[in-house]
């Protein structure tokens, strides 16, 4: 079967010719580049109206084949820009429906991943898809490739590309950026905005923005841009990969053109004994080969296709497409003896303190990010770990207990609690019934209550970082890294919003009852209706911009 895929979600057009064996025949694009100003969506769907039909010309003479050669028409149905996403869409069912061929609209994101692990050969990675629209982190479970993690508001390359914008540097900013950013070493600190495995770009642009306006030298502002969101980027695959245990990490979309950003995750991955993959370029960035080879597979699965599911859907989220060719890999990771475990960001080992069997947890130097930023985040949060474990008891929330705290090496010394991470419990072959699960989720819902009434934000709420005690009569609240002291209504949606992807993440197929049953036991917070309120307001803001 041969499969025509149609792109054009942003400003690139594209057409690509699969066949059913994954060859790819042919791949044509052309981008639109506009003189000044970013792209506008009435101008990017004037652009593929125009370059459409050359495109699957060429395209065809490429493959050698003739327009009745082909078998099916694939297009990706979002997500994107609407008045793009639509022009592709009539031109696709136009083409159908000339040839008399079935039709299949796809996610753009799947794409990016179905043709990164056909043009790489790795099985099931974790992904992470940074584009000029999209920033995400994803995994298969249950069924789909679950969002671990994403921006709450621009994508990066839409940050790297205002940024250079604003400076005088022109459109696509990225590459000048990162042709700027090689001929400084001199970091300016910026904030570093992590929430969980969430990220924040926007007040970061602006701030780099502020440091060029008041006279920094703009190969220094680059620099410093892509050192600080660049760390950020990896460290929540890092958080992923650690929460997911996945054995490989794969990187897609245009941003994926930056060597710096290549180079670092490589470092991570290998940090975490993971492989790592990236397609060529050519198949990085938007192309319609993508969309033509996850047509193909979407009609080897699907049941009945249907003109009317052409229809485009601007935010169409990765999480809600079926994705039944995909199984999860059996292979695990191994970690070296000498680690109990290893973490998002520290190594765990077992140790003695005075005669104490107890745990060191070390958070080591991360080799994919700048001394200024690795040291800086490492101290930082092993004293933000140590006072909130502390505070946290205080407030009635069992923590394990602190012996020692080395700031120089940022290592902490503390009781090693016998018992299970509530991960573990909640999913795999050793998990627990569904009842025990949502008793568990309550109690653990109680406990968020607590630390949000004495305004303590966790900042990483996963069931990686919630213990079961081995009697099974408490849980004890770890890793506080990324915890911080405020009372605002959104810093307490974020957190429970970051729990609550954490667990569709890895927990999909309960998520629902065990995310209910928290909220359950978190009524009892103050202000509670209001927080649970902010959850929805900030899942419903903007990610497509
Ligand atoms: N005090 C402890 N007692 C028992 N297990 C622990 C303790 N601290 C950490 N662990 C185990 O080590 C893992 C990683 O530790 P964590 O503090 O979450 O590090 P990271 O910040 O790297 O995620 C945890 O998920 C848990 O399984
Ligand atoms: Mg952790």
């Amino acid at each position: 079967m041969i499969c025509i895929g149609l792109e054009g979600t942003a400003e690139k057009t594209g057409v690509g010719i699969v066949d059913s064996e994954g060859n790819i025949l042919a791949l044509q694009g052309r981008a639109l580049l506009p003189d000044k100003g970013g792209i506008h969506p009435r101008e990017a769907a004037e652009h593929h109206a125009e370059n459409l039909v050359p495109l699957i010309k060429k395209s065809l003479e490429e493959a050698n084949l003739k327009p009745e050669d082909l078998d099916m028409v694939a297009f990706a149905r979002g997500p994107g820009l609407g008045p793009a996403l639509r022009t592709v869409a009539t031109a696709a069912r136009s083409l159908a429906l000339s040839l008399d061929v079935p039709i299949v609209g796809v996610n753009h994101c799947i794409g990016h991943i179905e043709i990164g692990r056909l043009t790489t050969g790795c099985q099931d990675p974790l992904t992470l898809y940074v584009s000029g629209g999209n920033t995400q982190v994803t995994a298969f479970d249950s069924g789909r490739y679950q969002i671990f993690g994403e921006t709450l508001d621009i994508a990066i390359g839409n940050c790297l590309d205002q940024f250079a914008r604003t400076v005088g540097l022109g459109h696509p900013g990225g590459p000048r950026v990162e042709e700027l950013a090689l001929a400084s070493d001199n970091y300016l600190k910026l904030p570093y905005t992590v929430k969980g495995m969430d990220l924040s770009f926007s007040g970061l642009l602006t701030a780099a923005i502020r440091k060029y306006e008041s006279g920094a030298a703009l190969e220094d502002v680059c620099y410093s841009l892509q050192e600080t969101t660049f760390a950020m980027l990896v460290e929540v695959t890092e958080r992923a990969l650690a929460h997911s245990k996945k054995s490989e990490v794969l990187l897609v979309g245009g941003v994926a053109a930056n060597q710096r950003l290549r180079e670092m995750l490589e470092v991570m991955t290998q940090e975490h004994y993971a492989d790592f993959f990236m397609p060529e370029m050519k198949y990085c960035g938007d192309n319609g080969a993508m969309n033509a080879w996850l047509g193909l597979l979407m009609y080897r699965h699907a049941k009945n296709l249907n003109m009317a599911d052409t229809h485009v859907i601007q935010r169409y989220r990765t999480d809600q497409v079926d994705v039944p060719w995909m199984e999860k890999s059996a292979r695990k990771l191994e970690l070296p003896v000498e680690l109990v475990a290893k973490g998002a960001e520290a190594n765990i080992c077992s140790g003695h303190y005075l005669d104490e069997e107890v745990l060191l947890k070390k958070r080591v130097v991360k080799g994919y990010r700048i001394r200024e930023i690795d040291a800086y985040l490492r101290r930082k949060r092993t004293k933000n770990e140590a006072k909130l474990l502390g505070e946290a008891k205080r407030c009635g929330v069992v923590t394990p207990l602190v012996y020692d705290v080395d700031l120089k090496e940022s290592v902490i010394t503390m009781e090693k609690v016998a018992g299970n991470e509530v991960k573990v419990i909640f999913s795999g072959e050793n998990s627990m019934d569904l009842s025990t699960i949502k008793s568990i989720s309550r109690i653990i819902g109680e406990n968020v209550a607590r630390l949000h009434d004495c305004g303590i934000i966790h900042g990483d709420l996963t069931t990686s970082n919630i213990i079961l005690r081995e009697d099974g009569d408490s849980v004890v609240f770890i890793d506080f890294g990324l915890g911080k002291i405020s009372d605002l209504i959104e810093d307490k949606g974020v957190d429970l919003l970051v729990f609550k992807k954490a667990i569709n993440g890895i927990h999909h197929d309960i998520s629902r009852e065990c995310f209910d049953s928290i909220i359950e036991g978190y009524s009892c917070a103050r202000d509670c209706k209001e927080i649970v309120a902010k959850i929805e307001e900030i899942e419903g803001r903007g990610r497509y911009t």
